[in-house]
């Protein structure tokens, strides 16, 4: 017998005496008590959850990482985690430079103009996580499928990200997201 058949059973048990004509919509109310109470039970272990994952307000401002970018090449990637998410930093060659610069931003899903999206036009800093359902779309990795605009390209449905990390083509709603970050130098970034 399941979980919620043996609540019901003794609560009728205390109940006995209250004759039977109302027997099938007491063991409603108390079927529906039961419900309520696992109700109750899922949504503290919920709450108790997301509270844990949510780390305090100290936690986070302390949350930052320095990269050293010097080794970064024009045309290479590197992928950095911050705050348990993949960042993407690439060194755009002239052409990937370029081919951000001349869109029109009008005519995008996202509008966005590339240079609001870097501090320095040589060096991309991004979010590594697509923004359709979350999956790390490819393109970091020397031989990885780019999709039609030379970015990124998330196999997971199909999106494709220019080389300004701006959505282009598929179900994704939004480009990229531009993390927070600062030249502490001319060598290293600092993200968060
Ligand atoms: S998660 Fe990237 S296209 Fe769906």
């Amino acid at each position: 017998m399941a979980g919620g058949s043996t609540t019901t059973s003794a609560h009728a048990g205390s109940h006995g005496s209250s004759g039977g004509g109302d027997g099938a919509s007491r063991r409603d109310f108390l079927a529906l008590t039961g419900n309520a109470l696992l109700a109750v039970g899922a949504g503290s272990v919920g709450y108790a959850f997301v509270d844990y994952m949510n780390p305090s307000a100290d936690v986070l401002a302390l949350a930052s990482t320095e990269v050293d970018v010097s080794q970064v090449a024009p045309g290479m990637s590197i992928t950095v985690t911050w705050r348990g998410k993949p960042v993407f930093i690439r060194h755009r060659t002239a052409e990937e430079i370029k081919a951000a610069e001349t869109v029109n931003a009008k005519d995008l899903p996202d509008p966005a103009v590339d240079k609001d999206r870097v501090k320095k036009k040589e060096l991309l800093v991004l979010v590594g996580v697509c923004t359709h359902l979350g999956c790390v779309p490819l393109g970091q990795k020397v031989g990885d499928l780019r999709g039609e605009f030379g970015g990124w390209f998330c196999p997971c449905h199909g999106s494709h990200y220019d080389t300004s990390g701006r959505i282009r083509k598929g179900p994704a709603p939004a480009n990229l997201e531009v993390p927070a970050y600062d030249f502490v130098s001319d060598k290293v970034i600092r993200i968060g």
